[in-house]
């Protein structure tokens, strides 16, 4: 699957599921931006891709602030030609019962989860329109498809990625974009250790042992059903939700 020629814009890059996405996309030819609030992260991650023989930035980046994902996609797109590719994949959750949250919580998580997405498919659209050509997959999650006890709003972000994602498809498929979700299950990056396995444990060994697989998602599981669905090989499929998560959910 070659991306060679294409940019790539792939949010929250400098951990986990993110990284993975953009050393996968550059190792297929597409010159990656790495944008993600951590620039020391994130200009780790351009050095390892560099190093790969791939071409990558880092730009210092918050998908909260609708602003400046439009200015970070305008200089992209004035250093590269274009932005034929966006992974949305910064997100961030604290599992806890939702009788304990507090609006600035919600605000907290919706603002991260579903409206950076939301800022970030609005700043893109208009030069992918220009292009008639493009590709955008969000990372939700199982969380959004069949819910997760400690992550109600989480989950309500997830869920409206999903749907957000199936009616843009629908908005703009004349002009060729594809617009999809990927669903990591329970995954080991960063997020998971620092805010499951760490806090509890027992919460974490429980939501292994429901996964059929037998052990958490990696990153490196969740990479390549990214860079399928931004090939030219997935180019009749729009609008779509996939798991990647061991059978957690088949749904
Ligand atoms: N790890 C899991 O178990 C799991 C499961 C399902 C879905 N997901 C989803 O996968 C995605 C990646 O998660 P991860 O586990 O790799 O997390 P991670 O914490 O390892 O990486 C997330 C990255 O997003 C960046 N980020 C946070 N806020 C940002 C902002 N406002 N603007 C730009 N960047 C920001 C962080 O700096 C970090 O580099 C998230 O959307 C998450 O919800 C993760």
């Amino acid at each position: 699957m070659s991306l060679a020629g294409r940019v790539a814009v792939v949010t929250g890059a400098a951990s986990g599921i993110g990284r993975a996405i953009a050393r996968a996309l550059a190792r297929e030819g597409a010159k990656v931006a790495i944008a993600d609030l951590n620039e020391a992260g994130g200009a780790a991650v351009a050095r390892e891709i560099e190093t790969d023989g791939g071409t990558a930035r880092a730009w210092r980046a918050d998908v909260t602030d609708a602003a400046a994902v439009e200015a970070l996609v305008a200089q992209v797109v004035k250093q590269w030609g274009g932005v034929h590719v966006l992974v949305n994949n910064a997100g961030w959750d604290k599992p806890m019962p939702f009788v304990e949250t507090t609006p600035d919580f919600w605000d907290r998580i919706l603002a991260l989860n579903l409206r950076g997405p939301i800022a970030c498919t609005h700043a893109v659209l208009p030069h992918m329109i220009r292009q008639a050509h493009g590709k955008i997959v969000s990372i939700a999650s199982d969380a959004g498809r069949v819910g997760s006890s400690g992550e109600a709003v989480y989950s309500a972000a997830k869920g409206g990625i999903i749907a957000f994602t199936k009616t843009i498809a629908r908005e703009v498929a004349r002009h060729r974009i594809n617009v999809n979700c990927v669903c990591p299950g329970p995954s080991d990056t960063p997020l998971f250790q620092n805010e499951f396995a760490r806090v509890s444990p027992k919460l974490a060994a429980s939501l292994t042992r429901v996964i059929p697989w037998g052990r958490l998602g990696t990153p490196e599981d969740v990479a390549p059903a990214v860079v399928f669905l931004a090939s030219d090989e997935a180019g009749f499929i729009t609008g779509q939700t996939l798991s990647v998560s061991g059978g957690l959910t088949m749904a």
